[in-house]
């Protein structure tokens, strides 16, 4: 298969994708609730889902489509060879604030559910982060490293909560607490995909959250992974976890032991 081509096609879907949520971004933007209160959708999240899942289908009839806000799409999921995964705003929360910190993910995975081309655009500064499995990763067509950071104490690291951080316990207040005193800078930027973007490039040192989908991150697990870096489940593995909580951290490599020691001391497994 020719991942060159899909990875262009798969760029230019998501920029086009960008132009809608530019144009919405400047016009008043309702919002719709969905699993709670905090958990919500706008129309822009549709209208950019529809266009793209329409353009890759029409691109790829073979493939199967998942996005976040449309469910399952294409060709069957039990047989189809290749699978993608959409998020047609990541950071619906910022987006709807106003805040100009989102974007679109696009992955494509193999059978496995293995990543092996990865897309995600943030419309409002034009970056277009984009990695091939084996070929590296790239920012604006320039090639994205991790940091060489060597210890936590010197990283800036992001992380993130549930929707259901309200009601639950497993909220990851606990760790966010424990790594505030042990590193230089933490963020919450509000988008988990962008968040592993900017591990892989060497924009954050490391990056942990509990709770993702698959289209929140199988395009920037890849970006990591292409840039150097590394991302493991909570226990260090890399088994999948889609069926379970989806507890995902990532780093340059060089502070995952320290990342994972602390999530080791104040997780309630
Ligand atoms: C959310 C964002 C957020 C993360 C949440 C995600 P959405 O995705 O990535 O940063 O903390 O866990 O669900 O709802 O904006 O697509
Ligand atoms: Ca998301
Ligand atoms: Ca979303």
């Amino acid at each position: 298969m020719d991942t060159q081509a899909i990875l262009s096609n798969a760029s230019i879907i998501a920029e086009q994708a960008g132009v809608i949520l530019r144009k919405k971004f400047e016009q008043p933007i309702k919002h719709m609730t969905k699993s709670s209160d905090i958990d919500i959708v706008t129309e822009a999240d549709q209208e950019a889902e529809l266009f793209i899942s329409r353009e890759l289908l029409r691109l790829y009839p073979e493939h199967h489509l998942v996005g976040e806000e449309g469910g399952g799409q294409g060709a069957p999921i039990d047989t189809a060879t290749y699978h993608w995964y959409v998020d047609p705003i990541d950071g619906t929360t910022n987006f709807a604030s106003g805040i100009p910190h989102f974007c679109v993910s696009l992955a494509l995975t193999d059978a496995d559910r293995k990543p092996i081309v990865a897309v995600i655009y943030q419309p409002m500064t034009d970056d277009l982060y984009t990695a091939i499995k084996g070929e590296g990763a790239k920012r604006n067509g320039k090639p994205i490293q991790v940091t060489e950071t060597s210890k936590l104490v010197q990283s800036v690291v992001g992380s993130g909560f549930p929707y259901f951080k309200h009601t639950k316990p497993d909220n990851n207040t606990k760790q966010w607490a424990e790594f505030t005193k042990k590193v230089r800078g933490i963020r919450r930027m509000g988008s988990a995909a962008l968040d592993l973007a900017y591990v892989a490039a060497g924009r954050f040192d490391g990056y942990w959250e509990p709770s993702l989908k698959p289209w929140d991150v199988l395009a920037g697990v890849l970006l990591v992974e292409e840039a150097g870096g590394k991302v493991t489940d909570y226990q260090g593995g890399n088994r999948q976890q889609w069926d379970e909580k989806g507890r995902f951290v990532s780093s340059n490599s060089h502070i995952h032991q320290e990342m994972l020691n602390i999530i080791k001391e104040s997780y309630d497994w």
